[in-house]
């Protein structure tokens, strides 16, 4: 196939374009040149997704089978390359999230629940910046006059990941000691490797680009227990998890999801959110691999220097505990234990 990539130089769009070399597809990237050099073996056209003019000299003389969309954050600039791409691309894949889901990540979701209700031409500030992907979903679906595929991730993990949740745990580990861990280890996952959601988009736009699927692992696929485990089997280190109480940590102001990343406390608001349905792309033929392997591929990545700058953020929030923060409440929840002790003896 002849494929477009808008984006294609980090994390999940990188796995796309390594992918479809690997399966011989040629490939045209489109980005500004910010986030990466040049791709080997792929034809880079410079721009900006926001200019016209960019979108109109990409598409002069080009053509393509399908076209795969990582980087849409709104409704208004996902419409440029929708009308500029029409009639250029027999199918747009659009790299969606499961934020486009209402109900996420209170329930467990899945494809037949309603999705934000956030207008074509909604901006920031319109509706929660997340829901946005919601009003670029129903862009693409309303205005591409050919296949349209729209994959929705879930916590997607992988050499190259640039939230930092995954990498913020294993350079964490790997330098040993006590490492505070959240709530219980038995806290069930579902996590996602990037080249798995590559290979299963490539799959159906080769099948003619059609549907709309959750793109998550497998239910329980791991357990923040399991997951942690992996990181000090891959990093070799001596790192003992010290599991602090959930409610111990939000006194101590420590940030779920962020701060101690993909901690999900155990509260309503969190109920759905290792829990949804990738049901339709498993039965489609998403294959996952094991979480273990997806952890020793991050650290070998990481080691051979795939750290993105600026690390790591979500947002604009910062990804993972200041260090100084994790060793006070560490002390904190030790002095604890020790009251707790005395409390015993009496
Ligand atoms: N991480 C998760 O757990 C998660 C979960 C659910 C869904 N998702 C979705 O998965 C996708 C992640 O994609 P990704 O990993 O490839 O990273 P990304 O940060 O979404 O995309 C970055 C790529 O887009 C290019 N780009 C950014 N702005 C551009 C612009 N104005 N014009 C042209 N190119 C532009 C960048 O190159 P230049 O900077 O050089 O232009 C870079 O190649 C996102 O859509 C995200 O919403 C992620």
């Amino acid at each position: 196939m002849k494929i477009l990539v808008i984006g294609g130089t980090v994390f999940l769009g990188r796995a796309i374009v390594d992918e479809a070399l690997r399966r011989g597809h040629e490939v045209t990237v489109f980005n500004r040149g910010q986030s990466g050099p040049a791709l080997a073996g792929v034809e880079t056209v410079r721009g900006d997704r926001e200019d016209d003019g960019a979108l109109a000299a990409l598409v002069e003389g080009r053509s393509w089978d399908g076209v795969v969309d990582t980087c849409g954050f709104e409704p208004l600039t996902v419409a440029k390359s929708v009308r500029a791409l029409a009639g250029r691309a027999g199918a747009y894949a659009f790299v969606s999230s499961f934020h486009a889901y209402a109900d996420w990540p209170a329930l467990g979701v899945d494809e037949s629940m309603p999705r934000h209700a956030c207008a074509v031409d909604a901006s920031p500030g319109d509706v929660p910046y997340n829901a946005l992907k919601a009003g670029c979903e129903r862009v693409v679906e309303e205005g591409f006059p050919g296949g349209v595929l729209i994959v929705n991730p879930g916590i997607i993990v992988g050499p190259g990941e640039n939230v930092g949740r995954l990498p913020w745990w294993l350079e964490t580990i790997a330098r040993g000691g006590r490492v505070l861990a959240p709530g219980s280890p038995h806290r069930s996952l579902q996590l996602v490797d990037a080249r798995d959601i590559a290979a299963f988009l490539l799959d159906r736009l080769a099948d003619g680009g059609v549907g709309r699927y959750l793109t998550t692992g497998v239910r329980g696929n791991t357990t923040m227990g399991e997951l942690l485990a992996a990181c000090v089997e891959a990093t070799g280190s001596d790192a003992e998890l010290v599991w602090a109480d959930e409610q111990f940590l939000q006194d101590q102001g420590v940030s779920p999801w962020t701060e101690l990343p993909l901690w999900a406390p155990d509260i309503p608001e969190f109920a759905g959110t290792w829990t949804a349905s990738s049901a339709k792309a498993l039965a489609a033929g998403m294959r996952c691999r094991p979480i273990a392997e997806t952890v020793a591929d991050t650290w070998q990545a990481l080691r051979n220097g795939g750290c993105p700058a600026p690390k790591y953020l979500q947002g604009e929030t910062p990804v993972g505990l200041d260090k100084d923060k994790h060793d006070t409440v560490l002390t904190a929840w030790d002095a604890r234990g020790l009251t707790h002790a005395v409390d015993a003896r009496g």
